[in-house]
């Protein structure tokens, strides 16, 4: 089979590896139907994450169909359409029973594997282990191009974000980047009935689909975003700030605009230590939150989609075959310069 295989910093290519396989009873093998690229793989191929080694096929996102399984699988048969998660998990560890299977102790200590610890879904099939415990099945009336971003973005979003920031009736929450993880939240606030959603972002293009995904107001990001989000809220602030860019300067912003009591729930990765003005922030009773997705908002995700309540399918912005791999990373390595937001990538 093919497969978009790492080779080291900068370096990829779509190439002949031996076909994905059953190693275990517990696994299954899906045939990549349509899978996506992460802003992660991007890290990954600037040699960010070491523990991605050489000869690792890249990605973590898909929906497909099962074409094999093992021995000890229950819930899955040959031709079912199953949507591939980020995070894998068994199920039974102290973690997963906790509902925390990004750090599940089976499978490795953290949840997410999928081109990372073992090979992953930008191939034409995977190996899934522990299937049964960590495949979906797709609704008939969800389409494979709405499937695609509940592997990632969207629970991501919306667990790291509105959950961990506690979101509730009424409330103004300001989201700091509008990619795609912040416009999930965005997406997802209104679930939880917010009144107002502010989006933050430097890109006027963002912005824009900010507004297309719920965002009551929009900030353009500068000097005077602070002074900007407070004018907005009559100088109080709000009740939810979210960070989903992963800069020091965009958590120090997402920081600022909280009300006494709020909640600054960051999602974004960082790779460099953060000041906190803790100073100023320890009397105002604000809490912060952060963390890997678990992705066991799932279910719930993929039932708002199937009902028309979260139109997941507005996430994609551009389409490639598996032959235009190298284009579909172009195009989202310059998301902004193309209007991009998430590419998606089906065999033809
Ligand atoms: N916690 C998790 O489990 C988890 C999972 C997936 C992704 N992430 C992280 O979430 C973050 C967002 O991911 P994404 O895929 O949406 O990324 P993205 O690059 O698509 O979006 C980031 C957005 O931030 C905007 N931005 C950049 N600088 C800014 C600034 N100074 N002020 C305001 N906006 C600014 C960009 O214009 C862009 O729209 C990343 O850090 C990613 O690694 C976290
Ligand atoms: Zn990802
Ligand atoms: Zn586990």
């Amino acid at each position: 089979m093919k497969a978009l295989v790492y080779h080291g910093p900068g370096q990829k290519a779509w190439e002949d590896v031996p076909d994905a396989s059953i190693r275990e009873p517990t696994d299954v093998v899906v045939k990549v139907d349509t899978t996506t690229i992460c802003g992660t793989d991007l890290h990954i191929l600037h040699g960010d994450v070491p523990a991605v080694t050489d000869g690792r096929i890249l990605g973590h996102e898909a929906v497909g169909t099962v074409t094999e399984v093992g021995d000890a699988i229950k819930g899955f048969s040959v031709g079912d359409r199953v949507l591939v998660p980020a995070i894998t998990k068994c199920g039974r560890c102290e973690y997963c029973q906790r509902s925390m299977p990004s750090h599940c102790q089976t499978v490795g200590g953290i949840g997410w594997i999928f081109g990372h610890l073992i090979d992953g879904t930008q191939a034409e099939s995977v190996r899934v282990p522990y299937a049964d415990t960590s495949l979906y099945a797709v609704p008939a009336n969800v389409t494979n191009e709405q499937a695609i971003f509940l592997a990632d973005s969207l629970p991501t979003g919306y667990e790291v974000g509105v959950l961990a920031g506690k979101v509730r009736p009424g409330d103004t929450v300001a989201v700091v980047g509008a990619g795609a993880v912040g416009l999930s939240a965005i997406l997802t606030t209104g679930l939880w009935g917010a009144s107002r959603v502010i989006a933050i972002d430097t890109n006027k293009f963002r912005l824009d689909k900010a507004r297309d995904f719920g965002a009551t107001d929009t900030v353009e990001a500068g000097d005077n975003t602070t002074a900007d989000v407070l004018a907005l809220t009559g100088g109080v602030g709000v009740d939810v700030s979210i960070e989903a860019v992963g800069f020091p300067e965009t958590l120090l912003t997402a920081a600022s605009l909280v009300r006494p009591g709020g909640t600054i729930a960051n999602i974004g990765v960082h790779g460099v230590p953060v000041s906190l003005p803790m100073q100023d922030m320890w009397i105002q009773n604000v809490t912060l939150t952060m963390g890997l997705v678990d992705t066991v908002s799932i279910p719930t995700l993929l039932k708002m989609v199937a009902s028309g309540r979260i139109p997941a399918e507005k996430m994609g912005t551009h389409s490639f075959t598996f032959a235009q791999m190298d284009e579909a990373y172009d195009v989202f390595k310059n998301a902004a310069e193309n209007s991009a937001l998430k590419v998606v990538i089906t065999p033809s």
